[in-house]
């Protein structure tokens, strides 16, 4: 019963081993304690040679050699698949005499591990001359079977980390291929936009010029031309707006923490509204800021400015044309921002999931999007220990409320 318990507690053990030493080191404690044999090794195979990993005896035997596999009693059990019990080291035609010789040993049993393809032998040795018994012997097996699924444990956890690492460097290489593209692209809008804006221009100054001629009211072809070139300005605004999505989003898959400076809230939203001007007027959406004082903490410009027009224009899509109302408050060392619709809404059961990624609520060929402003806007925020969250009914339009503390919490330490 006392080999028994022994047993279980090994095999427990080995089912916790997290690399090939920890087997080994089970093994030869067990192998040696559950045989009461003086001595216990373990042997794995590496090509032709039997390398002895580990080993606990009364004297040293052979750990950290590598010997061949036709000079080793191990070798020969891993070759024929077969334990091997001998009584006598001296008078065995499967033992190479000279290994023995310096060493304690006149007898022994070596069992395979993995019997049908072994990857290794389990080794018990006595100084005075021993038969092993059966139970011995059925100990040894136990423990070897054990032994082999830990190795395959081993060998199927290392494999995993392998392909971990491997996905790691796939997403870092397809980061950065988004990074690299979403540049390349941005490069050539802003000269197509002015462009477009000159060519306009050149199209408005000449209809101007043919209707003071007061010729028919019916479109000319300037005006056509005209309609067409407002239609490409507004496709190469929303590929911009697409191609901006893309860059932060690589910004900040990338964890890039940017450098933080005095920041005043009030005013980086002032400057956020005059720049969605074009698109204000277009939409013709009354935009409120609500009077009050300034409020400044310590953040990075161009990300907190990316949050506030990432919610702004959420505002401005979704809101029906309606006002939108923004407020700035402060509490206990934290800036809050209020931006306030009267449009579609969010039903309860989506408001969660809006600030994942690629999460929208509404159709999309209906409103264009991906999906990633909220989602790019909440990473922002807690990067800076801050918190989003909204408050929305369905067609009763959305209160989304950004919480910014005036400092990162470990800027406090
Ligand atoms: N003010 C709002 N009113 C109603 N629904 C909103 C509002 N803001 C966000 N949503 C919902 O949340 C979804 C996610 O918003 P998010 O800004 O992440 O994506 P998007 O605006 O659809 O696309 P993108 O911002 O990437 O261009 C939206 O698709 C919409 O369903
Ligand atoms: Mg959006």
């Amino acid at each position: 019963m006392k080999s028994a318990s022994r047993l279980v507690d090994a095999v427990q053990r080995l089912s916790l081993a997290r690399d090939v030493g920890g087997v080994a080191a089970v093994v030869r404690d067990a192998a040696r304690g559950l045989t009461g044999a003086d001595g216990a090794t373990l042997v794995l195979r590496e090509g032709d040679l039997c390398h002895y990993v580990d080993e606990d005896a009364i004297a040293p035997l052979w750990k950290g050699r590598r010997l061949p596999i036709e000079r080793s009693v191990s070798g020969w059990v891993i070759q024929n698949r077969a334990p091997a019990v001998i009584e006598d080291v001296l008078d065995d035609e499967r033992v190479p005499a000279e290994v023995f010789k310096p060493t304690f040993v006149k007898s022994l049993a070596v069992v395979p591990i993995r019997a049908h393809a072994p990857v290794g032998a389990i080794g018990s040795y006595w100084a005075e001359r021993h038969r092993a018994t059966d139970e011995e012997l059925w100990l040894l097996r136990v423990l070897a079977d054990s032994a082999a699924a830990a190795l395959e444990n081993l060998r199927l956890y290392e494999e995993l980390e392998r392909r971990v690492v491997e996905l790691d460097r796939a997403v870092h290489a397809r980061d950065t291929f988004v990074a690299i593209a979403a540049h390349a692209l941005k490069t050539p809008l802003t000269p197509l936009r002015l462009q477009i804006e000159s060519a306009l221009e050149l199209v408005r100054a000449r209809a101007d010029g043919s209707a003071e001629a007061g010729e028919p009211t019916e479109p000319t072809e300037a005006d056509k031309l005209g309609a067409k070139l407002e239609s490409a300005s507004r496709q190469v605004d929303r590929l911009g707006l697409l191609v901006g999505n893309l860059l932060d989003l690589t910004h900040i898959a990338f964890g890039r923490a940017g450098p933080r400076d005095a920041v005043g809230l009030r005013a980086l939203v002032t400057d956020v509204i005059e720049r969605s001007r074009p698109l204000v007027d277009r939409l013709d959406t009354p935009i409120t800021l609500v009077d009050g004082a300034e409020v400044v903490g310590h953040w990075n410009r161009l990300r907190i400015e990316l949050a506030v027009e990432n919610v702004l224009s959420n505002a401005l899509k979704f809101g029906e044309g309606k006002p939108v109302t923004i407020a700035i408050d402060s509490r206990d060392e934290i800036a809050e921002l209020f931006v306030r619709d009267r449009g579609i809404g969010i039903a309860r059961e989506h408001q969660s999931r809006i600030f994942e990624q690629f999460e929208r609520a509404v159709p999309a060929n209906h409103f264009g999007g991906l999906g990633l402003g909220l989602w790019v806007t909440r990473k922002i925020v807690e990067e800076h220990g801050g918190a989003i969250r909204v408050e929305s009914e369905n067609g009763r339009g959305s209160t989304f409320t950004l919480e910014l503390p005036f400092a990162r919490p470990e800027a406090h330490q």
